[in-house]
């Protein structure tokens, strides 16, 4: 299939209704409830719609991967392991990370609604995805969060000055809830590039931008095969010494106060999982004497959205305005899976016992 203006290849759309479908009948098909399985779907769909597809649906083959492990456990729920009031440490215990967070951060938004703040170290999850989901999420209940999260054993970035891979793609991610208008939602990862956008440009033949890799050498390349094939290279983390600060206080707030685990030698990942602690901390901003909380904060972002735009610059964005708009584009035309993600969750469906038949039913709807 081609654009015929461009004569480029035109990306398949599904649209998110029918994606959301089939990856829910895919972890029902491998033993989920209905309910687990919708919220895995949700919060991958929701991912794609946001225009993260580095943690879209593209991730449910590693998931089947990391099930054939024996690593992720289904059907596993949040275990608050110590209750000191406005501090819960919550175990996830290898569950759907998309499950384990949900209850974590609605346990912390009771608390934070009842007592003002409350700070959730969330250990031992697998995979809990795109981060802004779980701000979102206490965004809808009116309240501020900050999340620093590690990806714990499964170092993908070099260190500032260093050429080997020591330190996860940790994310950071803050909201700030705004009433009758969207959330602002800061959400990265600390290195220059998310793995899993080098993920997609390697199924898209594409290069990555310069200055996220280095190869096995610590030279840079823009070859995202450094990250898929022996000899392994490593990611940058993003703006130099500052990039690599904020990565490695997540890791230590995340993975040693929540009472799980940071990366170091005696704790590299060998399997498909991928195990993420999480600490939030969650705000009710009407605990604050601040009636102009609102105001001054829509006044703010009135003021920098009002500086000329730099040659070539369309427009100033909020954060989590460009989200939005993919969300809302996405949502009217189907979301954009390539054929090679397409065809591995055909494969991971196979994997788990899905037929040919409800495959091809499925890949009708992509096109
Ligand atoms: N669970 C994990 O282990 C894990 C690890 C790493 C990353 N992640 C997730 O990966 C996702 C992708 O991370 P990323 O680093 O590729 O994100 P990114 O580089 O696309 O940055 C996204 C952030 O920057 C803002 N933004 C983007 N373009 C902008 C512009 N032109 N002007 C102003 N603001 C702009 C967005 O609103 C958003 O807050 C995140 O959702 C993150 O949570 C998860």
């Amino acid at each position: 299939m081609t654009d015929h203006q461009t004569a480029l290849p035109v990306t398949p759309r599904i649209p998110a209704d029918q994606l959301h479908a089939y990856i829910k009948a895919i972890w029902e098909k491998a033993g989920s409830t209905p309910r687990e399985a919708a919220l895995v779907a949700d919060h991958l769909v929701a991912a794609n719609l946001t225009g993260h597809d580095s943690h879209g649906v593209g991730m449910t083959p590693r998931y089947v991967a990391s099930l054939a492990d024996g690593e992720l456990k289904l059907n596993l729920h949040a275990e608050v392991v110590k209750d000191a009031g406005a501090v819960l440490s919550v175990e996830g215990g290898k569950g759907f990370g998309q499950v384990v967070a949900f209850e974590a951060m609605e346990q912390g938004i009771e608390r934070a609604k009842r007592l003002g703040i409350c700070a959730v170290g969330l250990r031992g999850a697998h995979h809990i995805g795109r981060i802004g989901h779980w701000a979102e999420q206490c965004a809808r209940a009116g309240l501020v969060s900050f999340h620093f999260v590690n990806v714990a054993g499964d170092p993908l970035v070099a260190p500032f000055g260093g050429v080997d891979r020591r330190i996860g793609t940790n994310p950071f991610c803050a909201a700030y809830p705004r009433p009758g208008k969207p959330p602002l939602v800061l959400d990265f990862a600390t290195s220059t590039v998310a793995y899993g956008k080098t993920r997609v440009a390697y199924n898209q033949g594409k290069e990555v931008p310069p200055g996220a890799l280095i190869d096995h050498e610590g030279v840079p390349t823009r070859d995202p095969k450094v990250m898929q094939e022996a000899p392994f290279g490593a990611l940058t983390p993003f703006g130099g010494h500052k990039g690599f600060g904020l990565a490695a206080m997540c890791e230590i707030f995340a993975g040693a106060l929540s009472g799980g685990f940071t990366t170091h030698a005696d704790t590299l990942g060998t399997t498909n999982a991928i195990i993420n602690c999480m600490l939030s901390v969650i705000v009710d901003p009407a605990a604050f004497d601040a009636p102009d909380a609102q105001a001054e904060a829509d006044a703010f972002i009135d003021w920098v959205k009002a500086s000329p735009h730099a040659a070539g610059v369309p427009h100033i964005y909020e954060p989590g305005e460009p989200e939005r708009i993919t969300r809302a584009q996405r949502e009217a035309e189907g979301v954009p899976i390539d054929p090679a993600t397409w065809a591995q969750i055909r494969e991971a469906a196979l994997a788990v016992g899905m037929s040919d038949e409800e495959t091809a039913r499925w890949s009708a709807h992509w096109r």
